[in-house]
């Protein structure tokens, strides 16, 4: 038997490592069983945000440096895109006892911004504490992936973001701080996401299946 309760997991790591697909094959089979689940995204997930996800992601295809957002009005905007949707989407779902999938949320701020941009973490952690609520994640999976196999990954997409013109380095960098983030609580859960097996949507599914029983 299982037990009606809300569950918010989110899935982290770098462009490439494979979160997306692997949210999408957990809400299929959490669909298929009948729970009671939704699928969302960051920056994005309802109308407004979606709209800001728009305006930050179009940014950086300026090409005059700057003509770009400084690094605190992008975090401003992400974090204005979370507001949204904890407020309208995340939220009031997990009030209904729904399963929340999120593909990204806070980590990502602090990989990419605080620690990959060096915006000021205080700063970050006093508008969650204003925003959040009850929107703290139950579970976080992050995937990792070998360097050369993300690149592969990405270079096979049709639509590219702003952070898909990184440089390697980049990448590693912000690899090695969603790892570093991970290390800290037990609620992470660090798969290597490199082989195109369905080894990683196993696990997922499983600890999922153990966290509702
Ligand atoms: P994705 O949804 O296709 O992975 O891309 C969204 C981009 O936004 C990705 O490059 C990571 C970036 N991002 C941040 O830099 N900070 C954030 O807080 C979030 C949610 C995303």
């Amino acid at each position: 038997m299982y037990k009606k309760k809300s569950l918010f997991i989110t899935f982290e790591g770098i462009e490439g490592s494979g979160k997306s697909y692997q949210c999408q094959k957990l809400y299929k089979k959490l669909k298929k069983k009948k729970f009671p689940v939704i699928l969302t995204r960051e920056p994005g997930g309802t109308l407004g945000a979606e709209k800001i996800r728009d305006i930050i992601l179009q940014d950086y295809f300026y090409k005059n440096k700057k003509n770009q957002f400084g690094k605190y009005t992008d975090t401003l905007l992400y974090l204005a895109a979370r507001n949204e949707h904890v407020e309208n989407k995340i939220n009031p779902s997990l009030s209904k006892k729904k399963i929340v999938l999120c593909d990204r949320f806070i980590d990502s701020t602090f990989a990419y911004q605080v620690y990959g941009k060096g915006v000021k973490k205080e700063f970050v952690d006093y508008i969650h504490k204003h925003i959040l609520g009850k929107a703290k994640p139950n579970i976080t999976f992050l995937l990792k992936v070998k360097l050369s196999k993300a690149i592969k990954r990405i270079k096979k997409r049709k639509k590219r973001n702003r952070y898909d013109k990184f440089s390697k380095a980049f990448y590693q960098k912000v690899q090695n701080y969603f790892i570093r983030i991970a290390k800290t609580k037990k609620k992470y859960v660090i798969l290597d996401n490199t082989k195109d097996t369905d080894e990683t949507e196993k696990i997922i599914y499983n600890k999922v299946i153990k966290y509702l029983k």
